[in-house]
């Protein structure tokens, strides 16, 4: 069994010693993975993203990482030539791919597909290429391929036509986009990525919304057969309850609280402060600049929750190669201030923003919130609004877009916004932070049942199986 992905389980920094430190990540597919263990029989196919991880390639052995790095799995991350992964990775898989699906464009200006454009398009050919390569040197007779997400579209074909005896299956961590935003990508690259994909025996989505988008793509792109060949499935990945629950018990969590309890601050009459609590990667197709103008309006519309609430609002950096995350990090941050001077008080900020990525610190706002705030554009799955309900202490109400994969199994329980509305999320911070107590409790306990349906290993495993059947 063979896994493919651009980010690996684990990653490497260089001090200036010159010594390597390995940092195992988080996510459904490490913990998903870590289900079958440390199989000798499986290797997990990576790239490597920074000096760290290039160094690490270096003095590997044969390829593959220590297995004290990797906790006993066989990692092997391949050492691609860093213009090429940049070229792969920052200007095809993060600025048009992730765009497309998640209909970020937005101007008349964009995209732009022209001779530049073209060059990275090769780049990013040569890097699922060299996934291709890594993964037939690596598999057995008949082995099964688990490749992940947009970054490798195009490496379930490359794969498939230099060992046909493979059982290969991609999926998508991303939504997908319907027809007729889908074709703004030019039509020969539309037709070379879902062919990319159909090379696979399987593929698969985290909800029926974005595989039935794909094979609409497939058919109008290609033709009413196309999609034929290859069996379209659907996983929804689930929060892994047991993890975070230990996990969010611990000392540092607990520490975390203490000193977010005081940053919150008590309420005018000496009552605890209601918690709006939001935790995102600082990524546009989050809509966290929207998600502050609803809670302003909040303020706006009902002075009564003025002192009586706090938006904690946690916006971690990601992607800062791209100016386009740089000045929206930028704009998160001047909204924030804008509201606590436009409304804060001697003792009461109302929003308490980080941008330090601290899981502990956010599983103690997990914790403390009243009110979970998710509102994506457009999103895969959203694995926050599967997290906050099973570990929050007291149960806590769910605003959420139903542009987010989770409104599929979530919708019922959560208030549901549409995530451009700035006035009607507003509405639904009101309508979540007024829920009677027991109805809360009731809501939150059957989010966090549908939450964690499918957990981070069956999930994996589920696929594993369909593949192989
Ligand atoms: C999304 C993608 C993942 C990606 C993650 C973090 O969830 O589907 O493939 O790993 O974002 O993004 P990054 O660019 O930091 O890997």
């Amino acid at each position: 069994m063979l896994v493919a992905s651009n980010r690996g389980p684990v990653s490497y920094q260089i001090d200036e010693e010159g010594s390597l430190h390995a940092r195992r990540g988080g996510g459904g597919l490490v913990s998903g993975l870590s289900a079958i263990g440390s199989d000798a029989d499986s290797v997990w196919v990576c790239a490597a993203l920074g000096d760290g991880d290039r160094e690490a390639v270096r003095r590997a052995d044969g390829g593959l990482l220590p297995a004290a790095d990797t906790g006993g799995q066989r990692v092997r991350m391949l050492g691609i030539d860093p213009a090429v992964h940049a070229a792969a990775y920052n200007d095809i898989a993060n600025s048009v791919l992730w765009f497309v699906h998640h209909m970020l464009y937005q101007t008349p200006m964009e995209p732009v597909f022209d001779a530049e454009f073209r060059r990275h398009w090769a780049s990013y050919r040569a890097y699922n290429q060299a996934f291709a390569e890594a993964l037939a040197e690596e598999a057995a007779e008949g082995a099964a391929v688990l490749i992940q997400d947009y970054h490798l579209a195009l490496a379930p074909r490359l794969l498939r036509e230099l060992r046909p005896d493979l059982r290969i299956g991609h999926f998508s961590h991303t939504p997908w986009a319907p027809p007729d935003y889908f074709r703004l990508l030019p039509d020969d690259i539309a037709a070379e990525l879902l062919g990319g994909i159909l090379g696979a025996d399987r593929a698969a989505f985290l909800t029926q919304r974005w595989a039935d988008a794909f094979t609409a793509c497939c058919q109008v792109v290609l033709g009413p057969d196309a999609a034929a060949g290859t069996r379209i499935g659907v996983h929804g990945l689930g929060a892994d309850a047991d993890f975070l629950r230990g996990r969010a018990h611990q000392d540092d969590v607990a520490e975390r609280m203490t000193a977010l309890r005081a940053e919150i601050g008590p309420g005018p009459d000496g009552t605890a402060r209601r918690t709006i609590v939001r935790v995102d990667r600082t990524e546009l197709s989050k809509n966290i600049v929207r998600g502050l103008l609803a809670y302003r309006q909040l303020l706006d519309d009902h002075p009564e929750w003025r002192e009586k609430v706090v938006h904690v609002a946690f916006a971690y950096p990601s992607r800062q190669d791209l100016a386009v995350y740089r000045e929206y990090t930028a704009e998160v941050r001047r909204v924030a201030d804008d509201i606590n001077e436009r409304y804060g008080t001697a003792g009461w900020t109302p929003v308490v923003l980080h941008v330090k990525d601290d899981f502990a610190r956010s599983l103690a706002a997990y914790r403390l919130a009243d009110v979970a705030l998710v509102n994506p554009i457009r999103d895969g799955m959203n694995l926050v609004a599967k997290e906050v309900p099973v570990v929050s202490d007291e149960g806590c109400a769910l605003v959420l877009s139903r542009e987010a994969g989770a409104y599929e199994e979530l919708g019922e329980d959560a208030i549901v916004v549409n995530p451009y509305d700035i006035g009607g999320t507003a509405d639904a911070l009101h309508a979540a932070l007024s829920l009677p107590v027991a109805e809360r409790a009731e809501r939150s306990k059957r989010l966090a049942a549908a939450a964690t349906a499918l957990p981070p290993a069956r999930w994996f495993l589920d696929q594993l199986d369909a593949l192989r059947n």
